[in-house]
């Protein structure tokens, strides 16, 4: 199988396979003078070089095999729950090798991996990730939100590093069977969930840089309360301008873990100077203008948006495009597509584009700033105070004593009644 798939590549530009040596970069530049006719490809469908071949993405779910813990984890008072801190009793584990693809999965007790020193995962950062949560709603029912969202977006992340791809609605069938046996940690009031944290790695033992050969798909959940117990709380921002998370042509809009370990010292911080989070700017020249401006990306670990009244009296939902610069959030995608059905017949323009931070000060100056919140998996939607630019506090619409805004508020209620199975038969929601 896969010395067919050889033949269509260079031999040493294919993937190592058992233990051969993966290619090196000198290797890889002496192959392209031979082989240099093809223009590069656009940066937006960079990916491993084996990434289509549908043979190695297969993945087998009826050899899944359940080995059950003997050892069952108490579950924790509601009020204990810590995002991240506590696993529930078992994980789910695919390996796949270049030679013969995905292997069987099985789904075991909750346990350490063993990885060689040497594995590449540890030295050069062969890692994807997601974030996605699973939902108890009254009846007691499971459900997932869009999982195929997030498997699309793992998929395009995972080959953008030469990892292997995936089946995802193969992988959505045992990421139900995991969810089901460890469903009673799931707790069954509103705001409550599973945080599923599916993770694939490359596993091969080298020091050399290639497409590895070997490769790990796992998945760990954790159980999480709602991200503002007590109601919501408005954050305030600070905006980094000495440091860039991500730039035309690079990955920031794939979600690999080598994104995130940089930005946590200009979030650090922010915090000393008494921010919860910071906004990620990007100084680009305004091809309208002529001038430089610093345009919005995204905050901290979600997306975007802006509502104003543009001078012209017209409302606008705004937030930045997926220009490769920010993550293609699945909360962004659905706020942007509730916001089109339901808050565009009531006079509202839907905006994906690029706005400076310069217009948001300027609509905060007249008046026209009505609210700023962001979007993300753990806090569906946070609420967005004021935002600490070029030595100035630019205020984002709340009132002094006013947390969150009415748009803030209605998208989560919207999004929420969906997730939790409350907007009766709504496709975003999936039953296990
Ligand atoms: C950098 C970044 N942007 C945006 C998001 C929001 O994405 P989603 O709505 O899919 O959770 C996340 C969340 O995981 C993120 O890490």
């Amino acid at each position: 199988m896969a010395s067919a798939l050889r033949t269509a590549l260079p031999r040493s530009l294919s993937r190592a396979t058992t233990t051969a040596r993966p290619i090196t970069l000198a290797a890889a530049s002496s192959l392209r003078r031979h082989y240099s006719i093809a223009p590069p490809p656009p940066a937006t469908t960079l990916q491993a070089p084996d990434a289509a071949d549908p043979r190695l993405s297969k993945i087998n779910t009826s050899t899944l095999t359940i080995t059950k813990t003997t050892t069952p984890k108490a579950i924790l008072p509601h009020n204990e729950l810590v995002f991240g801190r506590n696993f529930t009793d078992h994980m789910l584990l695919l390996e796949w090798t270049a030679a013969d693809g995905w292997l069987d999965p099985r789904i075991t007790p909750y346990q350490n991996l063993s990885l060689d020193p040497a594995t590449c995962v540890l030295h050069y950062a062969f890692e994807a990730f997601e974030g996605m949560k699973a939902y108890k709603d009254r009846a007691g029912n499971v459900r997932l939100f869009r999982p195929d969202k997030n498997m699309a977006r793992m998929n395009k992340s995972a080959a953008r590093i030469a990892l292997p791809r995936f089946d995802g609605e193969a992988f959505i069938e045992l990421l139900k069977k995991f969810v089901k046996l460890d469903e009673r940690f799931i707790p069954s009031e509103r705001g409550y969930s599973l945080y599923i944290r599916p993770n694939i790695i490359g596993t091969q033992r080298t020091l050399g840089v290639g497409p590895p050969g070997s490769a790990m798909l796992y998945v760990i959940a954790s159980p999480v309360g709602p991200y503002y117990p007590t109601g919501f709380k408005a954050i305030s921002l600070e905006a980094t301008t000495y440091a860039v998370r991500a730039w035309p042509g690079g990955v920031g809009a794939s979600k690999l873990g080598a994104n995130y370990a940089p930005c946590v010292v200009p979030q650090v911080q922010a915090a000393t100077r008494g921010f919860h989070q910071n906004l990620w700017l990007f100084e680009d020249i305004d091809p309208a203008t002529g001038k430089k401006e610093d345009f919005v990306t995204e905050v901290g670990t979600m997306n975007l948006f802006a509502a104003v009244v543009g001078r012209d009296g017209q409302k606008e939902l705004m937030t930045a495009p997926l220009d490769g610069t920010i993550l293609d959030g699945v909360t962004r995608d659905s706020v942007l597509a509730l916001a089109r059905e339901r808050l565009a017949p009531q006079g509202w323009k839907i905006s994906e584009r690029r706005f400076a931070m310069r217009e948001l000060v300027e609509a905060a100056d007249e008046g026209r700033l009505l609210e700023v919140f962001g979007s993300g998996t753990a806090a569906v939607v946070s609420p967005v105070r004021a935002i600490s630019y070029q030595g100035k506090l630019v205020e984002c619409g709340l009132k002094a004593d006013q947390e969150v805004g009415p748009i803030t508020l209605q998208m989560k209620d919207w999004i929420e009644g969906i997730q939790y199975g409350e907007e009766e038969g709504h496709p975003w929601s999936v039953k296990v």
